[in-house]
């Protein structure tokens, strides 16, 4: 079970208030109530289930509104006052410290400040983004990149909470990598609505024993990717991100935002190609795109699949040439390993710990998290 972060806004002007509500909660934050003004505050800040957080907007009258908030903020130090007005006026900010508000919000609000204000007050709660996000991009089809991504996952998993996020949203087969078929999938976590929670998240996570990799598959029926949107994804990785200590996702190559927010939010997007000419163009091109992005080449690494010492199309040497960027990793080629963990529906790091392919995937993901490894030439 996870900690959620219920929060109540204050605000004369319901257009505010429901503006501030779907911000929130893409955010991962839970309205426990919308009100529009303080008179109902203490009483709600003395229920066993209060809330963690109080955001008001001071405005109109914002001194008067500030003075009825009053002591509350040292009566239940616990949780955290914002306050947003308008008015900069000294005396405001001062009073308002005075009376124990962590943050003044000027307004109108500047996104990125109050993003920064959240992270901190979710640090403060226990709730800090922690996961790692690794987003796997295939460049053609069949290189290879749901056989890595579940690896890594499985691998991950055995000493870290990881979860698997299957964004192949109609060809995807995470599913059936680790032989199941999820009752939710990720086309149901994606409702609008201000209560997505993690309660929610929690149940349509779908845990595969054998591995303890927590999965949330793609939608069984074509019709329901369609409910698969930005702002739900935003929410998704935003909680999921608190919930884990690594996130793998199964991607597609698209900069559709959908697939731009994977790409910004990942702390490492992995680009799968084999050493072929129509994958190093892809590849090619979709570095291009990133660096257009303004994703920093940090994030990126690019992984050759199937790897063979003799016999490739292109040297790696000329790939790293025309990239601009060293291959961070060469996975060998080995058919029988792979094709025997789909069939079986267990990842080949679990069923053949010791096979090459997976001591090369498990090292990989060990480098993924932090950990200086280099591969052996
Ligand atoms: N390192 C490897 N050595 C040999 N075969 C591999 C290797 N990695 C993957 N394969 C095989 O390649 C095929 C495609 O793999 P996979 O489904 O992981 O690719 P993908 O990039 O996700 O494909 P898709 O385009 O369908 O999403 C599978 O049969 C798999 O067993
Ligand atoms: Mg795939």
């Amino acid at each position: 079970m996870h900690v959620q972060l219920n929060c109540v806004i204050v605000d004369a002007d319901e257009a505010n208030r429901r503006e501030m509500a779907s911000f929130l909660s893409t955010f991962g934050l839970s309205i426990a109530a919308q009100l529009p003004n303080s008179d109902q505050l203490a009483d709600l800040l003395n229920r066993s289930d209060a809330p963690q957080v109080v955001i008001v907007n001071l405005d109109p009258g914002a001194m008067d509104n500030l003075h009825k908030i009053g002591h509350l903020p040292r009566q239940f130090h616990n949780v955290s006052f914002f306050v947003l007005s308008q008015v900069l006026d000294p005396n405001l900010l001062m009073e308002a410290m005075h009376l124990g508000v962590k943050e003044f919000v000027p307004l109108p609000i500047n996104e990125q400040k109050f993003t920064a204000a959240l992270e901190r007050l979710a640090s403060v709660h226990g709730m800090g983004k922690r996961a790692k996000i690794i987003n796997v991009i295939p460049t053609i089809g069949g290189c290879g990149a749901t056989t890595i991504a579940c690896n890594l996952a499985a691998s991950l998993a055995q000493s870290r909470r990881t979860a698997l996020l299957d964004m192949d949203l109609v060809r995807g087969g995470v599913g059936g990598y680790f032989d199941m078929k999820p009752r939710y999938t990720i086309a149901d976590v994606m409702q609008s609505a201000e209560r997505v929670d993690r309660q929610l998240l929690d149940n349509a996570l779908a845990v595969h024993q054998r591995t303890n990799v927590a999965i949330l598959a793609r939608p069984d029926l074509l019709e329901d990717t369609q409910r698969v949107n930005q702002p739900g994804l935003v929410r998704l990785l935003n909680i999921i991100s608190r919930m884990f200590d690594a996130v793998v996702i199964d991607s597609t190559m698209s900069v559709d935002p959908m697939y731009a927010t994977t790409l910004q939010s990942a702390d490492t997007n992995v680009i799968i190609m084999q050493l072929n000419v129509p994958s190093a163009k892809n590849a090619e091109r979709f570095v291009a795109t990133l660096r257009r992005m303004g994703v920093e080449s940090s994030k990126i690494k690019i992984v050759v699949n199937r790897f063979v010492k003799k016999g490739w199309d292109i040297d790696p040497v000329e790939v790293e040439r025309a990239l601009g960027l060293k291959i961070s990793w060469l996975i060998p080629n080995d058919f029988k390993t792979a094709i025997a963990a789909i069939n079986y529906g267990e990842p080949f790091v679990i069923s053949t710990p010791r096979a090459e392919i997976s001591q090369c995937i498990s090292e990989f993901g060990q480098m993924l998290m932090g950990k200086v490894v280099s591969q052996a030439a």
